[in-house]
């Protein structure tokens, strides 16, 4: 397959920058603990409401944010363009929503393939979506947290660009969870202060619960992975996902060749687990969906 590059989707008179349109919202559960209060009204109107993430009190709640093709594609293969841009048709509601997310976060979790496919990115709210910077530090500051999230990369090699600009802004704290072969390998190369190497489990790559662990070790509460479609399933095998936010892109793309999908790396036993919507927001042809996982057993009865 020839990989052909992909244009930004088509802008409308009725895009961006218009607030995304609610359609429809689980009523809120009551919760003990949660994030997302003091959201600035100029970033609730945008998304269409409020924004409030209900933390676990066991161990860092995680959420997960991907964009996607209607057929369920999240990654073009080699040879195409890398990221999510080409996917979401770099359409700027989807980064205002990254952006948001970001804003909760305590650490902003990604694999070393997403690092390597996005050679210019930084992972903070600001980067995703400059004409917000000023609203989403402000929430952070109202919310106690940190200026910045931890961006967490997660390597098993240890075989990173070093010179990435996401690991080397001294504004951005980076931790790189690793083997101890990919510490041995990193040791000798490290060239960033704010760069921290943890080696977390000793086998030749980390399992989703070594993962979660060293994101409590480091204080988190709220922990957002960004991906890619491998570390999610380290992270979905073991049910450690408890939201998943998804854009569904309004494109067709196919899956001949190494096209991925949202899990990859895992076979996860159909009909036995599910999803529970909580809310829906639209923007033009862009879905914006929120899940949480459910707890409840679910009857799905064959008709
Ligand atoms: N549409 C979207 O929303 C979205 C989101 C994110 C990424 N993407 C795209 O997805 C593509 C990359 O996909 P991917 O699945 O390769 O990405 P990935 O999961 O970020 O990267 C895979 C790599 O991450 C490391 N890794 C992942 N899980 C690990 C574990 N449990 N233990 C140790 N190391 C682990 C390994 O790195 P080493 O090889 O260094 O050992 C592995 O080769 C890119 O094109 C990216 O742009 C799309």
């Amino acid at each position: 397959m020839t990989g052909a590059a992909i244009a930004a989707r088509p802008t409308t008179a009725d895009d961006a920058p218009a607030a995304l349109q609610a359609l429809w919202q689980q009523t809120a559960r009551p919760s003990a603990g949660a994030r997302g209060d003091h959201m600035p009204p100029e970033l609730e109107a945008r998304y269409g409401g409020r924004m409030i993430v209900p933390l676990a009190t066991d161990r860092p709640t995680v959420i997960a944010n991907f964009v996607s093709t209607i057929d369920g594609v999240v990654a073009l293969g080699p040879g195409e363009p890398t990221g999510g841009g080409p996917i979401s048709g770099f359409y700027e509601p989807d980064r205002f929503v990254m952006g948001l997310l970001r804003s909760l976060a305590d650490v902003v979790l990604i694999g070393a393939g997403t690092l390597r496919g996005s050679t210019a990115h930084r992972w903070t709210p600001a980067h995703v979506h400059p004409g917000s910077a000023g609203s989403f530090a402000r929430w952070r500051a109202q919310m106690g947290l940190a200026d910045q999230p931890t961006t967490i990369v997660v390597t098993a090699r240890g075989d990173l660009p070093l010179d990435h600009p996401g690991l080397n802004d001294p504004d951005i704290p980076i931790v790189v969870a690793t083997t101890p072969e990919g510490a041995r390998r990193l040791g000798a190369a490290r060239v960033s202060t704010n760069l921290r190497v943890e080696t977390a489990g000793r086998g030749e790559e980390l399992t989703g619960d070594e993962i979660v662990a060293l994101t409590a070790r480091l204080g988190a509460r709220l922990v957002l992975c960004e991906g890619g479609p491998h570390l999610i399933g380290q992270l979905a095998a073991p049910d450690l996902i408890d939201e998943l936010f998804l854009t569904v892109a309004p494109q067709v793309v196919g899956r001949a060749g190494d096209r991925l999908g949202l899990v990859e790396g895992v076979a996860l036993p159909a009909t036995s687990r599910w999803e529970e919507l909580l809310s829906v927001h639209r923007s033009t042809d862009h879905l914006f969906l929120r899940y949480r996982r459910s707890r409840r057993p679910v009857q799905r009865r064959p008709q």
